[in-house]
């Protein structure tokens, strides 16, 4: 099983997992998902609709699972005929991948009109979803209210991840790999060495406006922060992340509020309080201009003079708080890394601060990261970036305990 580096991997071994597949060309990715579940030790039974059948056969799950697939609610094997109540009783999650957007509808309006759909109704455990549908479908309104009903009531959503589609088309809607929804199986099942804490993430840039066109922004990406809140999410915490303005996906199992100044970002952090951690990864406008205009502000010859004022700092006034969360602070710098990053660290009083060269790593995939704490300098030779966000967590793990 993919699990971060030194995290102790959340074993799946004494897991009961469904794999719920309803039809859509997603159903051949759950085939290697089936796989993978089944290698991280998963007891895994597989529930096929009948559309799931026309895309991959009943025997492919049953080669993988190594156990018969289920595919009707009206089995006369099945002795009491109440299949759907002893499965999912038995179950600690049930998992469908891929969801189809006739399978949330479906789910979202509580309809039982074949066995999957039953399962879902009459579950005891845990249900997670892993949409994959068209870029338009999973757009359109109807989906949206779906989907929004869905996590009022609880269900954990996965994704769905952008790129190329079946279709030819290119958007938001296919399914994430089976790598990740396996990832992010710990997080769903509230197991990881982070299980039962709340973390609070800030990430991005933000954006400040200098009238209603324009603003003050900076080029973080959002890259970093929206890795640690996965690899946070992968250690089995609820995740709470503040973003500033990314065009970047939200992970999976996390739980985004969007903002765009550092006020508003400060009003969310707040609002999301108390917290067991909070990792300020956002790159916040350390100035905001003083009063936007409210109208957009028109062209001279002249030059132009922004009057500009420092905005609060959120980080340090998380950290003085009287029950403040074990915090954690970023710092870019373009120079004498360790000198200021030690100096911020200690301003700030956090137990945990990460460095990097800002040069190095704004906007790129990869970063090489120094963490600072009490104990002194620990260098992360550069990787991907999630690589280092799980790091950054088990660094934290071993803190917090
Ligand atoms: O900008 P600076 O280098 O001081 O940022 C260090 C840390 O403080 C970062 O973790 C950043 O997210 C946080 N910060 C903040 N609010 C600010 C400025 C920085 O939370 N206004």
């Amino acid at each position: 099983m993919e699990s971060a580096p030194g995290i102790k991997a959340v074993s799946l071994a004494d897991k009961k997992i469904i794999l719920g597949v309803s039809g859509g060309i997603a159903a051949y990715k759950a085939a290697e998902l089936c796989r993978l579940l089944i290698k991280a030790g998963a007891d895994v039974r597989v529930v096929m609709t009948a559309a799931a059948q026309q895309f991959v056969t009943p025997l492919t799950f049953q080669a993988l699972s190594g156990k018969p697939v289920l595919t009707s609610l009206w089995d006369a094997a099945s002795g009491d005929g109440m299949e759907h109540i002893h499965l999912s009783r038995d179950a600690d999650l049930l998992l469908v991948a891929p969801a189809s957007a006739d399978f949330l509808a479906k789910l979202a309006h509580g309809r039982a009109d074949d066995l999957l759909s039953t399962l879902c109704l009459a579950r005891a455990c845990t249900l997670a979803v892993a949409p994959a549908m068209n870029r338009e479908m999973w757009a359109a309104a109807p989906t949206r209210r779906n989907l929004e009903q869905l996590q009022l009531d609880g269900v954990s959503v996965l994704g769905p991840a952008a790129g190329e589609q079946a279709c030819g088309e290119t958007g938001l809607g296919r399914m994430l790999e089976p790598g990740e929804i396996l990832a992010a199986l710990p997080g769903v099942l509230n197991a990881g060495p982070l299980a039962g804490k709340r973390v609070l993430i800030t990430a991005g840039p933000t954006f400040e406006p200098i009238d209603p066109v324009r603003g003050l922004t900076n080029l973080s990406s959002g890259k970093m922060g929206y890795a640690v809140a996965r690899a946070a999410a992968e250690a089995g915490a609820e995740v709470c992340l503040v973003s500033g303005p990314t065009c970047l996906d939200t992970p999976a199992g996390v739980r985004r509020i969007g903002v765009q100044s550092a006020a508003d970002m400060r009003r969310a952090v707040l609002a999301e309080l108390p917290s067991d951690v909070f990792i300020a990864v956002a790159a916040v406008a350390d100035y905001r201009v003083n009063a936007a205009a409210p109208q957009k502000i028109k062209k001279s010859t002249d030059g132009m003079t922004l009057h500009l004022v420092a905005n609060p700092d959120i980080l340090a006034e998380v950290a003085a708080l009287p029950d403040a969360p074990f915090c954690v602070g970023f710092a870019a710098e373009t120079e004498r890394l360790a000198e200021h990053a030690e100096a911020k660290r200690r301003k700030k009083r956090l137990p945990l601060l990460v460095g990097n060269l800002a040069q190095d790593t704004l906007g790129e995939d990869t970063a090489e990261l120094v963490l600072f704490d009490d104990r002194g300098q620990h260098r992360l030779p550069r990787a991907d970036k999630l690589t280092q966000a799980r790091h950054l967590i088990r660094h934290l793990v071993n803190q917090l305990n």
